[in-house]
C-alpha cells in the first residue's frame, strides 16, 4: 500500500496521436485532483506513453523505466502506456519490477482506477480494446495552446506488411461526427486557433473527412485546419476538392508513399502504385497549386534492390517534397515482413538512407528558399531563443522566426528574408 500520487508527469514518445493521448491522460489525472509536476520537480506518478513503430522500441522503453529510479533508491509510481504497453501486456511486469501498471492506448480512460489499484498494491494490466469508446469516459478539454490535436479516427485495417499499428492500435474506428465537432468547439473556446485532425488513416474517416473539415471550418475563431496521416488509396476526390475550396484548410498534405518501386509497394501491401500516387499528387496540385507535399519513406525493405531504390529516388524527384521523413526498415515482431527472406544488410540501408536524406534535404531547402521575399501569415506558438524572438508556423508548416512583441496564439504577417533547411527567418511586415 502506498498513498495515492498527488503529482504526475506524462512523457509521450512517437507520433502526434501519442501527444494527443498524453494530453488527454493529463486532463484525466487533473480531473481527479492530481497536479502536473513542475519542470524539475519529482513527480509521484510517471506515465511513459511509448511508441513501438521502429527499432528496439521495447528495449528503449525498459531503459526509460530503469532511469526513473531515484538516487536514493526510491521511485515514482510507474505507468507503462502507449503502443509498447499494448504489445508487451503482462509481460512488462515480468521484465521490470519498477512498472506498477500497464495500460494500452484503447484503455487509458481507466488510468485513474488503475492508479488507485496500484496504490493498493496490485499491478493492474489493461490492454483491452473495448467496444465502448474511451472518448466517452474522458473529461472535457481544458486550456490548450493555439495549435491543438484532435483524434477523429484510430486504428488501421490496411496491414502494410512492415507495420505494427494494426496490432497495437487495433481495427479502424471513426469517432462520431457530433463528438468531434463538439470537441473542436471546446478546443476553440479554450484558445485553439488551429486544429490538426488526427488518425492513423485520417482520410479514411467514415463520415467523409471533407464533410468533417467543412463542418469544423464553420467554427468562429478557428483559423487553420490540418489533418494527418493519410493513405494514398483513400485520397478521395471530395477531399481533394476541399483543398481548393475551404480557405481554412492549410496547403499542406502529408501523404506517405514509402517506396517508388511497384514490386516493393506490392510486397508492402500498400494498395497503390508509384503511378497512382503521382496521379493523386497531380490532382491535389491542380486543386491547390501552392500545396506543400510531405511524405514518409522506408529504405531497405526485404528484397529491395539497388534498382528498386533508384525508383524511390525517382519518385522523390518527380514529387518535389517540402519535407519528408525517411527510415531504415526495422523488422517488427509479429508483422509479415519480419520473417520474409531477403532482409537487407545494415550497411546497404545506411548508404541508401544517406542518399535519400540528402535529396530530401535539398528539396526542403529549395522549397523554403522559394518563400524568401514573400509575405506570409504566421501563427505564433512559442518563444524563440533570442530575446523578443518568437516562432510560429506558416500555412505550409514551416517554422518561421521573427522579432515581434506578439504573444503566443497571435497571427502575424512576416516578410521572409532567410531560408534554412528546417526554418525561415523574417521581419514583421
Ligand atoms: N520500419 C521502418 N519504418 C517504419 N514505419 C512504419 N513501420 C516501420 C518499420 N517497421 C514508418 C513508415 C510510416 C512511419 C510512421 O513510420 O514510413 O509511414
Ligand atoms: Fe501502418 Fe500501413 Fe496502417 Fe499506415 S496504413 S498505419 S503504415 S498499416
Amino acid at each position: 500500500m502506498t498513498a495515492l500520487p498527488k503529482t504526475f508527469r506524462v512523457k509521450s514518445f512517437g507520433c502526434q496521436m501519442n501527444v494527443y493521448d498524453g494530453e488527454r491522460m493529463a486532463e484525466l489525472l487533473g480531473a481527479q485532483g492530481m497536479r502536473a509536476a513542475a519542470e524539475g520537480e519529482d513527480a509521484e506518478l510517471v506515465v511513459l506513453n511509448t511508441c513501438h513503430i521502429r527499432e528496439k522500441a521495447a528495449e528503449k522503453a525498459y531503459s526509460d523505466v530503469g532511469r526513473l529510479r531515484r538516487e536514493d533508491g526510491s521511485k515514482p509510481m510507474v505507468a507503462l502506456a502507449g503502443c509498447v504497453a499494448q504489445a508487451e501486456g503482462a509481460e512488462a511486469k515480468a521484465r521490470s519490477g519498477l512498472i506498477d501498471l500497464v495500460v494500452g492506448p484503447q484503455a487509458y480512460h481507466r488510468l485513474p482506477d488503475m492508479v488507485a489499484e496500484a496504490a493498493g498494491g496490485a499491478r493492474p494490466v489493461d490492454t483491452d480494446m473495448p467496444a465502448i469508446s474511451k472518448f466517452d469516459a474522458l473529461p472535457a478539454r481544458r486550456r490548450v495552446g493555439p495549435s491543438a490535436f484532435l483524434t477523429v479516427q484510430e486504428g488501421c485495417d490496411k496491414f502494410c506488411t512492415y507495420c505494427v499499428v494494426p496490432y497495437t492500435r487495433g481495427a479502424e474506428i471513426s469517432r462520431p461526427f457530433a463528438d468531434i465537432v463538439a470537441e473542436a468547439e471546446a478546443l476553440v473556446d479554450s484558445g485553439a486557433r488551429e486544429i490538426t485532425l488526427l488518425g492513423q488513416n485520417v482520410n479514411a474517416y467514415a463520415g467523409g473527412l471533407d464533410v468533417l473539415i467543412r463542418a469544423i471550418a464553420r467554427i468562429d475563431g478557428l483559423e487553420r485546419i490540418r489533418y494527418t496521416t493519410s493513405h494514398p488509396a483513400d485520397m478521395q476526390d471530395a477531399l481533394i476538392t476541399a483543398h481548393g475550396e475551404v480557405e481554412k484548410l492549410m496547403p499542406f498534405l502529408h501523404l506517405p508513399v514509402q517506396s517508388g518501386s511497384d514490386p516493393i509497394l506490392k510486397a508492402m501491401n500498400r494498395s497503390h502504385t508509384a503511378e497512382s500516387y503521382l496521379r493523386t499528387i497531380e490532382q491535389v496540385r491542380a486543386a491547390r497549386p501552392d500545396i506543400a507535399i510531405s511524405g514518409d519513406f522506408i529504405v531497405g525493405f526485404p528484397n529491395e534492390t539497388d534498382a528498386d531504390f533508384e525508383e524511390t529516388l525517382k519518385i522523390v524527384e518527380a514529387v518535389g517534397y517540402a519535407s519528408a521523413y525517411s527510415f531504415k526498415y526495422s523488422p517488427r515482431p509479429g508483422t509479415p515482413a519480419a520473417t520474409m527472406d531477403g532482409q537487407v544488410a545494415p550497411e546497404v540501408m545506411d548508404e541508401r538512407l544517406q542518399r535519400l536524406q540528402a535529396v530530401i534535404a535539398a528539396q526542403s531547402l529549395a522549397f523554403n528558399r522559394a518563400t524568401v521575399g514573400k509575405t506570409v501569415p504566421v501563427l505564433i506558438d512559442r518563444k524563440g531563443r533570442k530575446d523578443g524572438q518568437m516562432i510560429g508556423k506558416s500555412p505550409w508548416l514551416q517554422s518561421v522566426f521573427a522579432e515581434t512583441g506578439a504573444g503566443i496564439g497571435e497571427m502575424v504577417t512576416v516578410r521572409v528574408e532567410q531560408a534554412l533547411p528546417n526554418s525561415l527567418g523574417g521581419v514583421l511586415a
